[in-house]
């Protein structure tokens, strides 16, 4: 964390130096001392802290800038050391977990009292999720508490699926950035739960609405919008957004023409434009997951008057990518 020295009437702020590197054992040492340690999954950066730790836990809020009330996922490197933490896994959760994890997977499970009361922001259940990122998934083994870990973002912002998106968003606030290159499915995981015996999904992610419905042969309900008491985070209308103003392609683009703009498109640039980024020119919507934050965060660099983005196709990841461009263009309207 950088400290803050008072001095006179003049406040410095001492900047911590930001390292990137593949020291496994760096990493471990950091985290057990309390340290905060940008960690790299399949779906994208995470944020780590010792899970069981409050002052190692409020790290992570600090360098984030993420409000207290949101709560935290915990990261485990398998099923047994998920057991002491929870209640119980009830039988649908567990046909799921069976099937997507190792992977971009999250259950909410009721709690036990070992989850300290931060993690959760005082809710009764606890989000958990094995991760399928072999430097991850080695790291955890080698540690005896779980990993709290949001996406590696100041609060609100476009999460990171690269380590320069990590370094240009946090370097200064956080002294380790364990490398694992670009993330494989670039969104991050699909947050599931049970209310009266029915299976919920509270985030789209990078399993689709139909790969759970195939595993619990029935359709599952969704509740991703909530304006009032977020149940998660993701759930508030504006987030996910770059600093540029951005908008669909659709609604905006006749009125106002500009010289200064960038474009992204899904497939191929309909419109025959200068500045454009096409995330699979082979119509994957898997592919455009996976480059989906990476072209917000280039865009963004390039310091655009605007970017455009085309709408996804409603189903598969198309949801769950249209779910982020939903909140991120909400920001910005009028
Ligand atoms: O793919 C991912 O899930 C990444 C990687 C790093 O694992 N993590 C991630 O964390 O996206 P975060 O904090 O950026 O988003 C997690 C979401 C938040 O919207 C949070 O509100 C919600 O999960 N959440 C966490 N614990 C919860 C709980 N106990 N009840 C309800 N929602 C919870
Ligand atoms: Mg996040």
């Amino acid at each position: 964390m950088p400290k803050v020295l008072k001095k006179g009437f003049a406040y410095i702020c001492i900047q911590m130096k930001t390292k990137i590197g593949i020291d496994i054992n760096l990493a471990y040492e950091l985290l057990v001392r309390g340290e905060v340690v940008a960690i790299p999954t399949e779906t994208v950066y995470g944020l780590a802290s010792n899970g069981l730790n409050e002052d190692a836990i409020k790290k992570i809020f600090e360098a984030k800038n993420r409000p207290l009330t949101n709560p935290l996922i915990l990261h485990f490197s398998d099923i047994e050391s998920i057991e002491p933490y929870v209640i119980d896994i009830p039988e649908e959760l567990k046909n799921l977990t069976n099937q997507f994890w190792p992977g971009p997977l999250t259950i909410l499970l009721k709690k036990n009292k070992l989850v300290p009361e931060i993690i959760t922001a005082g809710q009764d259940r606890v989000a958990v999720r094995i991760p399928s990122h072999s430097t991850t998934l080695e790291l955890l083994k080698k540690l005896n508490f779980p990993l709290a870990a949001p996406s590696a973002n100041p609060y609100g912002m476009i999460s990171p699926t690269r380590v320069e998106h990590v370094f240009n968003q946090l370097s200064g606030k956080i002294p380790y950035i364990l490398d694992g290159g670009e993330c494989n499915n670039g969104l991050e995981s699909t947050i599931v739960g049970m209310e009266n015996n029915e299976v919920i999904i509270y985030r789209l992610g990078s399993i689709s609405v139909e790969q759970i419905e195939e595993v619990i042969v029935k359709n599952v309900n969704l509740k991703t919008h909530s304006e009032t008491l977020p149940v998660t985070s993701g759930m508030v209308k504006h987030h996910y957004a770059p600093s540029t103003p951005l908008f669909y392609i659709d609604e905006h683009l006749k009125n106002s023409e500009s010289s200064n703009d960038g474009f992204i498109f899904f497939k191929e640039d309909f419109l025959g434009v200068n500045e454009k980024l096409i995330l699979s020119p082979s119509g994957l919507l898997e592919e455009a997951a996976q480059k989906l934050y990476d072209a917000l965060h280039l865009m963004d660099q390039k310091k655009f008057n605007r970017i455009f983005i085309e709408k996804f196709p409603e189903f598969g990841l198309g949801r769950s990518i249209n779910d982020r461009l939903n909140r991120a263009t909400a920001k910005f309207e009028k």
